[in-house]
């Protein structure tokens, strides 16, 4: 058992649990699942799995894209990006409701399939339901040679490195950053992007890790605010755009490991149920960065406060407008608006993981939870 302990402590290099660890290693983890694919300097973007398939993506009548829990939010992201910057229709569904709901798929179609482990049943059969319809598959894993990897017709690594938490969070951020790549590939094939647009987003991706790098700068100031709300019994997350999904898996996050009942919503549909939960017990927690409906997140917010909710934002620095009307705010470095769910998603890691701590849960192996789940 001894020995066992040491060697647990040697794989989490020095930090309490492999969740904060996996949080720190986003930065290298991201640069890794980019690295030797894009070639800014040459304005290039190379994916062995696209380019020997570039005909299929090129005359596919959309995506869809299927996944579980966390990889089914890098995919509503995924959805975000495909559209605005491909001009690709896009569908994003759970597997386990996908694979029984008799979709209208054909050979025009690709199907998309997001999967950290690349074992979870629900998305394997959802790919074989796809294939037998005649649809092209394209594989997000990370775990190399696991089944969905070895079922599918083509694919992208996400180069994430083994990730043991059950609660995932590099495995997002880098999905994230291949679904990225490849939704930028296909703008620049397709001729929806100019070389300057195109050659902005390269620079701009290589710039995220030394931002993500700067963002858990903040760790110490998201422990004091977990400290603030760690006794919550609700929680609302609201984004929107792209933000909308990074409010989902903000408020995943927290319920998985704190056990904190929690909510994510579009800021806008605040007004059709949820804001009748709030009064000054409830802690909503904004993704209001710049870039992407600022204004309208303002007056989201400016619901809150006329209804005494505790609001903690995550706002671009230098921001004052959010700043002043928030009881908290988390700073994270300005980039585009395609890219900011790479940073924004970062505090909302940190922030789960100490409310977790702090109520002494077991952060790595929460109750009720497994890692990959290979059965229905
Ligand atoms: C389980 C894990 C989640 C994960 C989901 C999908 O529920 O606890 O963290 O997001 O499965 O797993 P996959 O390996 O397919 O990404």
């Amino acid at each position: 058992l001894e020995l066992k302990m040491n060697l647990e402590e040697i794989e989490k290099g020095g930090y309490d649990h492999f969740m904060l660890k996996e949080i720190y290693e986003q930065p290298r983890a991201i640069l890794d699942t980019y690295r030797g694919r894009l070639r800014a300097s040459q304005g290039l973007i190379k994916m062995a799995g696209i380019d020997q398939n570039l005909e299929k993506f090129m005359n596919a009548n959309r995506i869809i894209i299927v996944a579980c829990g966390t990889s089914w939010h890098a995919g509503l992201v995924a959805e975000y990006i495909f559209e605005d910057l491909a001009r690709i229709p896009v569908e994003v569904e759970y597997a386990s409701e996908f694979r029984y709901r008799n979709p209208v798929i054909t050979d025009k179609d690709i199907l998309i399939a997001i999967s950290q482990s690349g074992e979870t049943a629900d998305t394997l059969a959802a790919i074989k339901l796809a294939k037998e319809k005649g649809a092209f598959v394209f594989g997000v894993c990370n775990v190399v040679g696991s089944s969905i990897a070895r079922e599918t017709d083509a694919g992208a690594y996400t180069h994430a490195g083994p990730e043991i938490g059950v609660a995932s969070t590099k495995a997002f951020t880098t999905q994230i950053t291949v679904l990225t790549l490849l939704a930028l590939k296909l703008a620049k094939e397709k001729g929806v992007f100019s070389e300057s647009r195109f050659h902005e987003f390269l620079t701009e991706l290589e710039t995220i890790p030394a931002k993500v790098e700067k963002v858990l700068e903040s760790n110490a100031l998201i422990e004091i605010i977990a400290d603030v709300y760690k006794d919550s019994t609700n929680c609302l997350y609201l984004g929107r755009g792209y933000n909308f999904p990074v409010a989902l898996e903000g408020a995943l996050k927290l319920k998985e490991i704190s056990y904190i009942h929690a909510e994510g919503y579009p800021a806008a549909e605040m007004k059709h149920g949820p804001i009748a939960l709030i009064d000054d017990q409830m802690p909503v927690f904004v993704i209001a960065t710049k870039k992407g409906h600022y204004e309208k997140v303002v007056s989201n917010i400016q619901e809150i406060k006329s209804r005494k909710g505790k609001i903690i934002a995550i706002v671009t620095e230098g921001d004052t407008q959010v700043t002043e009307l928030a009881d908290h705010v988390v700073e994270v470095p300005e980039t585009l608006e395609s890219l900011s769910p790479l940073l924004n998603t970062i505090p909302l890691q940190l922030l789960s993981y100490h409310i977790a701590v702090m109520r002494g849960c077991n952060v790595d192996q929460p109750r009720n939870l497994a890692k990959s789940v290979t059965v229905e």
